[in-house]
């Protein structure tokens, strides 16, 4: 039987990934490459909606590109590519653009965060669908399963919605996806404030840990996060919300439960747990550094690696494009 498919996306719109979206979405990837059939992707056309500079997005896309290969992402097992290069992605946009209401479109969330920093009227168009080619994204693939964090629920959902609309209206085209989110890393919070999520967008450069970070300022970043009141070094989402987010990033790379590194830590106060937290982390960042650096020092072969994935992805994607013009009544 064939395996079942899964499929992702980031955007390239930071000079690294954070411990956000490592924990919460690439780990994910790479551990499904082993059960389903994978497809990853940069997603430059989300990125345009903000207008990069043209030279930043292609250094981002490379960089985030190596990065994935580089967190264990392997060619032979996983097709990764990039969104514009498989241009059907857009053009499905288009078509699931018409099937959805302004309404609906104005009720996601992202957007409207997004939209208030702009100002009034300001945000482009493309902001405002944005989650709609992020739909074309997933529905092109019939993907079951789409690993990513938790601020991506609402737009999962109407991922499902416009399939599950378009099917009714032209006849069964698409599978319905369905969220791959783990609960203990779906939100990692931010070092200096631990009740938002850690964002490139809005943390500060001290709240952030990026995944190319040299491993000195990490760990001066981990020592220097808030933590809370008390000394004991126990998960309690309420009244410790600092604490519980350093023992879910640790236990999340250690593999040590939460209970485990209570009992290891009490009575020994915050300062060490910190500095194990930061050991953790480090010897899960320093080998993706390396091995980043070693991918973009040969610009060729990493654009080509690229170029094969497209090639598998694109393959794909026509396939499903054929159908959906056939049942909207486009001529061949
Ligand atoms: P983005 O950088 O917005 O393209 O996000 C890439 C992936 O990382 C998405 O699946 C997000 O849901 C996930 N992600 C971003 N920030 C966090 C966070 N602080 N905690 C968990 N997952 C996150
Ligand atoms: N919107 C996603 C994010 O910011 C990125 C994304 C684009 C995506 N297309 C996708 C995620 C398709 C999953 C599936 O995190």
């Amino acid at each position: 039987m064939a395996r079942p498919r899964v499929l992702s996306g980031i955007q390239p719109t930071a000079d690294s990934f954070h411990l956000g979206n490592y924990l919460g979405a690439v780990r994910q990837y790479v551990a499904l490459q082993d059960t389903h059939e994978a497809f990853y992707f940069i997603a430059d056309l989300h990125a345009l909606t903000v207008a990069p500079k043209p030279e930043e997005l292609r250094r981002r896309t490379r960089v985030a590109a190596a990065q994935l290969f580089a967190a264990g992402l392997d060619p032979e097992r996983a097709a990764v590519f990039v969104q514009s290069q498989v241009r059907e992605h857009s053009e499905l946009a288009w078509y699931l653009i018409c099937q959805t209401g302004m309404g609906e479109a104005g009720r996601m969330t992202q957007f409207k965060d997004k939209a208030a920093k702009y100002g009034e009227g300001a945000a482009s168009v493309g902001l405002f669908t944005y989650p709609i080619l992020q739909a074309a994204d997933i529905l092109i693939y019939q993907t079951d399963q789409v690993p990513v964090g938790g601020d991506q629920k609402q737009h999962l959902e109407l991922s499902r919605d416009l399939a599950q609309r378009f099917n009714s209206r032209y006849g069964p085209t698409f599978k319905l996806p369905n969220p791959y989110i783990l609960k203990e890393v779906e939100k990692i919070t931010d070092l200096q404030d631990p009740s938002a999520k850690m964002s490139k967008s809005s943390s500060s450069p001290q709240g952030i840990i990026d995944v190319l970070e040299e491993p000195g300022r990490l760990r001066k970043k981990i020592m220097r996060a808030v933590t809370d009141t008390g000394s004991e070094v126990v998960a309690d989402e309420a009244n410790k919300p600092g604490v519980t987010n350093l023992l879910r990033i640790h236990s999340a790379l250690s593999g040590v439960s939460i209970a485990d590194l209570e009992a290891r830590f009490a009575g020994q106060g915050y300062g060490a747990f910190k500095k194990e937290v930061a050991e953790v982390v480090v010897d899960t960042f320093a080998p993706i550094r390396e091995r980043t650096e070693k991918l973009l020092a040969d610009e060729a072969e990493l654009d080509r690696m690229l170029a094969a994935g497209a090639d598998r992805a694109r393959a794909v994607a026509r396939e499903t494009m054929a159908q959906v013009r056939d049942r909207l009544g486009l001529l061949p």
